[in-house]
């Protein structure tokens, strides 16, 4: 299929491959670690890249190519990988552009996993990293040494939805002769592809949206092939993340609904963020899609839709508490982009590895909640939303 088509449509067809899957509407699972060989010769040719072909499990197989083309064709790069859980695919971004004695600049205020594997690196292995506000692009130009080698960007952040300006990062890389990386786990391709911006590497972790029902652990990384390529060699054959072809298969499946549940995504999270905005209890909404949001102009540019992730702080700890035991339709779980809605506390959950000082400095009140807004129908989300604002008492 020519590449110009909708990425509804382009969902749908991306892993069909009629003349190699016999006619299948759906990729097989091969369910292989070890592969045979009609020879010697081939054996030999195919290990040593002369021939393409699988032969362990652990360096690819079929299932996982046709997850890896479909991808890359959504986010409009030459090439993907696919690995075992984001942090993998995050860990091969990095671990195969940086070495000891270089550096990185990343955002002060992003998923807390990737800050602490930086820190990881910082201690153990002689990579430094600069924080910068990742809402000035000017930032990242500043904080280059000579010896950096990735400006590495999360936009919209985790969990305050900030917005980077992802052309203006992208160019101050270029000039500087190194690599940006955009971690585009909260937009998905559906609403903002990165490649096209002018970065080098996305990465995401598709156990949210492209797997999108809760059901996997997954990561993905796209590029140029001949990076890309490095990276897959280096990173999946030494560190060994690779992803299991049944888990290449569900996101396969998931990636045919991505548009249609993104849609829906984007519709409730616009909604329920606007009337977040206007209720006395709530001491601030994070939002792309909103105009008292910081970078909104930049993020109507960059991104086709808003995302379906909201944040919202309720200003005290206990408050946060309260208001989640209080929720029927929302379920309180960590992790984000399936189809159901489910809150976080983050001071409570995903950010309380960070200190209560770390927290602050990276923008994360006590009573922050994150909402990954599902695909039910708004109004019951808004009901129950509302509803839990009502009972946990007055407004301070
Ligand atoms: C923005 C972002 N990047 C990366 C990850 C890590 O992905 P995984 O849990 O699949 O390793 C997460 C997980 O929550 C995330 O929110």
């Amino acid at each position: 299929m020519k590449d110009d088509k909708s990425i509804f449509t382009k969902a749908v067809h991306a892993d069909i491959d009629l003349a190699k899957n016999h006619g299948a509407l759906s990729v097989p699972i091969f369910n292989a670690s070890v592969y045979g060989f009609e020879d010697a010769d081939e054996g030999s040719a195919v290990h040593n890249y002369e021939k393409p072909g699988y032969y362990y499990g652990r360096l690819g197989n079929p299932t996982q190519t046709a997850l890896e083309k479909s991808v890359a064709s959504l986010e409009n790069g030459e090439a993907a990988l696919a690995f075992s859980s984001g942090m993998a695919a995050i860990s091969a971004a990095i671990l195969s552009n940086v070495r000891s004695g270089e550096h990185i600049v990343a955002l002060q205020s992003m998923y807390s996993t990737t800050t602490s594997l930086f820190a990881f690196l910082s201690e153990n292995f002689d990579i430094s990293v600069t924080y910068v506000g990742a809402t000035e692009a000017k930032n990242y130009a500043d904080a280059i040494r000579p010896e950096t080698k990735i400006l590495w960007i999360e936009t919209p952040s985790n969990p305050l939805l900030n917005i980077s300006d992802i052309s203006a990062i992208a160019n101050i890389s270029k000039e500087a002769g190194i690599i940006s990386v955009v971690d585009n786990t909260f937009a998905t391709p559906f609403n903002q592809r990165p490649l096209e911006l002018g970065a080098d590497l996305t990465v995401h972790s598709a156990t949210k949206y492209f797997g999108g029902h809760s059901d996997l652990s997954a990561g993905l990384l796209v590029g140029n092939r001949e990076r890309l390529a490095d990276a897959g060699l280096k990173m999946t054959r030494l560190l060994g993340g690779s992803i299991a072809p049944q888990v290449a298969w569900l996101i396969l499946r998931g990636i045919k609904t991505l548009a249609l549940r993104m849609n829906q995504h984007n519709n409730n999270a616009y909604g329920i963020a606007h009337m977040l905005q206007s209720h006395p209890k709530i001491k601030a909404v994070y939002y792309p899609g909103l105009e008292t949001q910081k970078n909104y102009d930049i993020a109507k540019q960059q991104m086709d839709g808003f995302g379906g992730m909201v944040s919202f702080d309720l200003g005290e700890f206990d408050t946060a508490k309260r208001f989640l035991n209080e929720l029927d339709v929302c379920t309180i779980a960590t992790s984000l982009g399936g189809v159901e809605t489910i809150i976080q506390h983050s001071a409570a959950m995903t950010h309380a590895v960070l200190s209560k000082e770390e927290r602050a400095k990276a923008g994360i009140s006590e009573g922050l909640l994150r909402l990954s807004v599902g695909i039910e129908d708004e109004e019951d989300i808004k009901a129950d939303l509302l509803n839990a604002l009502d009972r946990i008492g007055p407004a301070v």
